[in-house]
């Protein structure tokens, strides 16, 4: 029998503990042992809960009980969550989380503490909730060297841009809809401004190049500036709006941004819809794969926790190899990353567009004194330049380069 204890008895913590329950006999059986909730850390009580009499307050209890031997952490944030994490590692018990925020802050640190006391530090969901992603980068993607990650990483921006398309609704009032069916945090920013997005990211944009990636270094931009008008001109020119969260390889230098992107029909991630997630690999010679399904929620992002214990189970205190070195990825700034972009304008300022990019296509969509247009491929940098000698420019959304 193996025991486990849960850190933080919230949405995915009391998850992971249904997720056993309901399908003991296959976990067990994949696990090869019995996988038993021995305690469940939390501050609160929770009389008349089952798993009650599992409640302890002290962390201590857990990591000085030498049968306690994984540790699923779903606190969420960086403190305490580390200074557990850490303890559980040194004290050679593995543990498995959906902590986006402590994996993108901590993530080579805690694996090498896992490698250096035989156990393992396993992060299944920390991003995409439910849908196999790290398993794939860490395992059957090692062949490749990898070129590109594009991803929708965020349901709740995906839900909000996916019904502002549909109904033609304005931001405001799609995050309201996704607030009120409990998609959107009361506090959204972490989200439509894209720093969730990022976090997770920056996690898979480390297991790419098995170096540290930050994302306070990642270009990051939300949707809060995207509008319905927006949409318009999206489906003049038969587009889609997606929040993408990149990192890609050129010429040996990488680039990683999040922000809003124009994709075709050809990009499959352009039918991702609603509070769904993909995420997009080329490999160098694998080609393309995608991966893609439920991005949040209690079951599915405690499916993938539960997993992780499944494969600490199976590997006792042998360490699964994860490459991701505490050493720095210096990412190239995208100012020198070039692509083509759609931009709008006030009535009247065409002929200025065409002296600063030359050849533009020109879109109208209906919108009352504006027009929009797409330019040739252009570096960020010279975009920018040229887009503050614009007159009348109104915003600015980049198209996927080829
Ligand atoms: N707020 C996140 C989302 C939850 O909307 O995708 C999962 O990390």
């Amino acid at each position: 029998m193996i025991s486990i204890a849960v850190f933080g008895y919230g949405t995915v913590g009391s998850g992971v503990v249904e997720v056993i329950e309901k399908n003991r006999e296959v976990i067990d059986k994949r696990a090869g042992e019995e996988i038993r909730v021995k305690y469940i850390l939390d501050l609160r009580d929770f009389p008349g809960d089952p798993y009650a009499d599992r409640v302890v307050h002290d962390v201590n209890v857990i990591l000085q009980d030498p049968e306690v031997s994984i540790i699923c952490e779903t606190m969420g944030g960086n403190e305490p969550a580390f200074t557990y994490s850490m303890q559980a590692l040194k004290a050679g018990k593995s543990v498995c989380t959906s902590n986006k925020e402590l994996v993108a802050n901590h993530g080579a640190e805690l694996i090498r503490t896992a490698r250096e006391n035989r156990c393992n530090y396993l992060f299944e969901a920390s991003v995409g909730g439910g849908i196999p992603i790290i398993r794939p980068l860490n395992v059957a993607l090692t062949a490749e060297k990898i070129e590109l990650i594009s991803g929708i990483l965020n349901g709740t921006t995906n839900y909000i841009l996916t019904h502002m398309a549909e109904d033609g609704s304005s931001f405001e009032e799609s995050l309201k809809e996704a607030q009120e069916k409990g998609y959107a945090e009361r506090n959204p920013e972490a989200d439509v401004e894209g720093y969730d997005a990022c976090r997770k990211i920056a996690i898979l944009a480390s297991l790419m190049t098995g170096k540290t990636v930050c994302y306070e270094e990642i270009h990051t931009e939300g949707i809060t500036k995207i509008t319905h008008e927006d949409f318009l001109y999206a489906e003049k020119m038969n587009l889609f709006i997606k929040l993408l969260a990149r990192i890609r390889e050129q010429d040996g230098k990488y680039y990683a941004i999040v922000a809003p992107f124009l994709i075709g029909e050809k990009n499959p991630l352009h039918s991702v819809n609603d509070v769904f997630n993909a995420i997009f690999i080329r490999g160098n010679t694998l080609g393309d794969s995608m991966y893609y399904g439920r991005g949040a929620g209690k079951l599915p992002t405690a499916s993938a926790v539960v997993s992780d214990v499944i494969d600490c189970a199976k590997h006792g205190h042998t360490h699964i190899v994860c490459l991701w070195e505490e050493e720095k990825l210096p990412l190239s700034s995208i100012d020198g990353f070039s692509r083509r972009f759609f931009v709008r304008a006030a009535e009247g300022s065409e002929e200025a567009a065409r002296e600063l990019f030359g050849e533009i296509e020109r879109i109208d969509a209906g919108a009352a004194g504006e027009f929009g247009f797409v330019t040739p491929a252009i570096s960020e940098k010279e975009f920018a330049e040229k887009c503050a000698a614009l007159p009348g420019f109104i915003s600015r959304i980049r198209l996927e380069e080829a």
